[in-house]
């Protein structure tokens, strides 16, 4: 059956205290509203509506960034959250199949949960995630006779009896679409908060005589974020994950609390990961690989026995083949580096190809960059680049062709040849002796005079 997303992220975000709208904070190197969506991506919508409201230009920008073909509908007066499901209407206009509702501001539920929530709409017209709460708190209590839910209190509204449920909201909700915004042109806001509540769909459900159920997730799925602190917490429950998924799935790591993933970081079988690591978005590790300490990892594909670093700096498009070596201080940006290549002191790789077996000396840079335009330099294979390179691109250097050191580079050097491009050397005989006998000489001179004026 389709289903739509509904992603609710109009919310200020107060206890941020942040000019940047709460769901573009970023949590394991992405905006917290991109885990909802890939959330979601459980059920392979057809449509994702992102409800937008404070920030709403930064949030649409962002969302098209991560997916081009979501929509995005302004929510312009916050005033609930069933007021928030409501603005995507008009978006699912011709739609049929299941809204699912989830907060962009809620990262962790699982792809299982909303598999497990679609399941349940075989029983239930209307279903609700919730969670035993360790501290129930403010949120939303579910009750629940038999295998209905009769309603959802919102913590403000609630009775003492009804605050001692400790089965909670967590704010997703699934139902056919179509059924869930007539259900929601039923809400009124003559509650505590003045608000048109989502949650009050459940008892519209139940008096129009339709069923209601829930479905339970454990609470850490359920956590949302509206502080700085509850979003480190996040990133801490994240990293602990992902490192613990790492080290099941056969990767070393010496000190796994120095290592940082992103949410899509993947480590194959038998790597090795240094202490002090960090890995941005979209980077692959193929198995066997070595990735020593302090290196900074972003949108690569390293190949298998690889290794990189120390101190190394993958940035997005470096894609190393099988047993290539990257070593201290070296920068690899949108190069491809092929098999057996070697760049291990001090060098900057940026828009280039470097051919299978090729050396590249200490201190080789390609000058990509004229001020205006990018430029791509192609490096042969078993070729060798002597130390202190200047490659000014565009340029080529040859099958097993060689640079002299410090050489600035500037036309094409062909295969088999070597481009030497600097000042010939000239030794003056005797010239060093007799520079350093004048400059001792001069010295003496002075402190012979300091001494007579003291
Ligand atoms: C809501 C639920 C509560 C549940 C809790 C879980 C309601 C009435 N209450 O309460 O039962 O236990 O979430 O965290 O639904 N939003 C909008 N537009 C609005 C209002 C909210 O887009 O007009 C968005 C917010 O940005 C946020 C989400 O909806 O992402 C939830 O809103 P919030 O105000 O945090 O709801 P709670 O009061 O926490
Ligand atoms: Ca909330």
């Amino acid at each position: 059956m389709a289903t739509a997303l509904i992603i609710l992220a109009a919310g200020q975000g107060t206890r941020m205290n942040s000019d940047l709208p709460k769901v573009l904070h970023p949590l394991a190197g992405v905006p917290l509203i991109q885990h909802a969506i890939d959330s979601g991506a459980a059920v392979s919508p057809e449509r994702t509506i992102v409800v937008t409201g404070h920030g709403a230009d930064q949030v649409e920008a962002a969302v098209a960034q991560i997916d081009d073909t979501i929509t995005c509908v302004r929510q312009e007066e916050q005033l609930g959250t069933g007021h928030a499901v409501l603005q995507a209407r008009a978006a699912l206009d011709g739609f049929t199949g299941d809204a699912i509702v989830l907060y962009g501001d809620t990262p962790f539920i699982g792809q299982d949960t909303i598999e497990a929530l679609t399941a349940a709409r075989a029983q239930h017209d209307v279903v609700v995630l919730g969670f035993e709460a360790a501290d129930p708190a403010r949120y939303g209590r579910l009750v629940v006779e038999g295998d209905q839910l009769t309603q959802i209190v919102e913590y403000k509204d609630a009775t003492e009896d009804q605050r001692a449920i400790t089965l909670c909201n967590s704010g997703v909700m699934a139902a056919d679409a179509g059924v869930l915004f007539d259900l929601l042109d039923g809400l009124g806001n003559d509650n505590a908060s003045g608000e048109y509540y989502l949650t009050d769909a459940v008892a519209i459900a139940r008096a129009r005589g339709l069923s209601a159920g829930t479905v339970t997730c454990p609470e850490a799925e359920t956590l949302g974020i509206n502080s700085r602190a509850e979003l480190a917490r996040a990133e801490a429950v994240f990293q602990a994950a992902k490192r613990a998924e790492a080290m099941d799935n056969g990767v070393t790591m010496y000190a796994p609390d120095t290592v940082f993933f992103a949410h899509d970081t993947y480590v194959g079988r038998d790597s090795v990961i240094e202490q002090n690591v960090i890995f941005g978005p979209g980077v692959t590790v193929e198995s066997g690989v070595k990735i020593r300490a302090f290196s900074h990892l972003e949108g690569c594909h390293v190949s298998r026995g690889a290794t990189v670093g120390p101190f190394a700096r993958l940035r997005p498009g470096a894609e190393l083949a099988e047993e290539v070596h990257i070593g201290n201080f070296v920068e690899i940006k949108n190069a491809v580096i092929d098999e057996g290549a070697k760049v291990n002191h001090l060098s900057y790789i940026g828009d280039a190809h470097v051919g299978q077996a090729t050396n590249i000396g200490a201190g080789t840079i390609t000058c990509n960059y004229d001020g205006v335009f990018k430029h791509h330099t192609e490096i042969g294979a078993r070729a060798f680049i002597g130390s202190n390179t200047m490659l000014v691109a565009p340029v080529r250097v040859g099958d097993e062709a060689m640079t002299g050191s410090g050489s600035v580079i500037t036309t094409d050097v062909p295969d088999g040849a070597i481009g030497i491009a600097r000042a010939r050397q000239a030794n003056k005989d005797g010239l060093a002796r007799r520079l350093f006998a004048s400059l001792r000489a001069a010295k003496a001179a002075k402190a012979a005079k300091n001494k007579e004026t003291n």
